[in-house]
């Protein structure tokens, strides 16, 4: 199953790497939510070769309006474009995000990066990858040395939206450097690789870190919820770094 995953990845991610830069017009499914044609041709093709491949298995896509076979035990969990605001402006950071549960455990993790070639996986048990080289998270301890990456959701009202600039607040003042991101599965994936010590973001859904969770702890890292408690399937709100500093970060995060 990880070597269809693997290969499915990389010919998926040929539908977004012909479109990139060329977007000319897109929709919205809701606000600040754009949609490309490359979504939905990229969404329609990973869906199409896994019904022919698994046709019992479950598939929950971004851009599928019903999940396939629900309730089946293994299911694949779909972003076919991770990142689709940059992408829908040329900005050369998305992914493709596969990956593949069993009665909600993790099982298989694929992400791949088209227009630099970049495969990351994870099989449970079985370490992290970057293009067939094991990935390690960061050393970093000191939070005065570490780099996050940290979401801004599209739903800035209210309390969680309170809640994210007091956080990028107080962790601005004391972390070496916080970057705004757009692409929760690359931003994943390099907590995987050690380019990043921390990700943070607070109102995702399950195929934006579904495939990125179970590379971060293939490759040594944590994830948790804000308060640190395990992270499952059904959260929305996470936390990944590369261990050594996950308590020293979460304490004073609001939650
Ligand atoms: C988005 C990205 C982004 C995150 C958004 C997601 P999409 O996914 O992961 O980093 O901040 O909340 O919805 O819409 O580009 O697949
Ligand atoms: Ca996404
Ligand atoms: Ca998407």
């Amino acid at each position: 199953m990880l070597n269809f995953a693997k290969n499915l990845a990389k010919q998926a991610g040929q539908i977004p790497k012909k479109y990139w830069n060329k977007i000319k017009t897109y929709t919205y499914k809701g606000a600040r939510d754009p949609l490309t044609i490359a979504d939905v041709k990229t969404n329609t093709f990973i869906v199409k070769q896994i019904r022919k491949k698994y046709p019992e298995h479950s598939i929950l896509a971004e851009e599928s309006s019903r999940t396939i076979n629900p309730g089946a035990p293994y299911q694949w969990i779909i972003d076919p474009i991770d990142g689709t605001e940059a992408y829908s402006h040329g900005l050369p950071y998305f992914g493709v995000s596969i990956a593949l549960y069993k009665e909600n455990k993790p099982v298989l993790g694929v992400i791949y990066d088209p227009l630099i070639d970049e495969l990351f996986w994870a099989q449970t048990g079985q370490g992290a990858y970057l293009n067939g080289q094991k990935i390690n998270v960061s050393k970093t301890s000191k939070l005065d040395k570490a780099v996050m990456f940290m979401g801004f959701p599209r739903q800035r009202k209210g309390k969680q939206g309170r809640k994210i600039m007091k956080n990028f607040r107080y962790y601005y003042a004391r972390l070496e450097n916080i970057f705004s991101n757009t692409c929760a599965v690359l931003a994943l994936s390099y907590v995987a690789a050690g380019r990043l010590d921390i990700y943070c973001e607070y109102i995702l859904n399950p195929w934006d870190f579904a495939a990125g969770v179970i590379i971060v702890e293939e490759a040594g890292g944590q994830v948790t919820t804000p308060a640190g408690n395990p992270w499952t399937i059904k959260d929305k709100r996470i936390v990944a770094t590369n261990g050594k500093i996950h308590q020293k970060f979460i304490k004073q995060l609001i939650k």
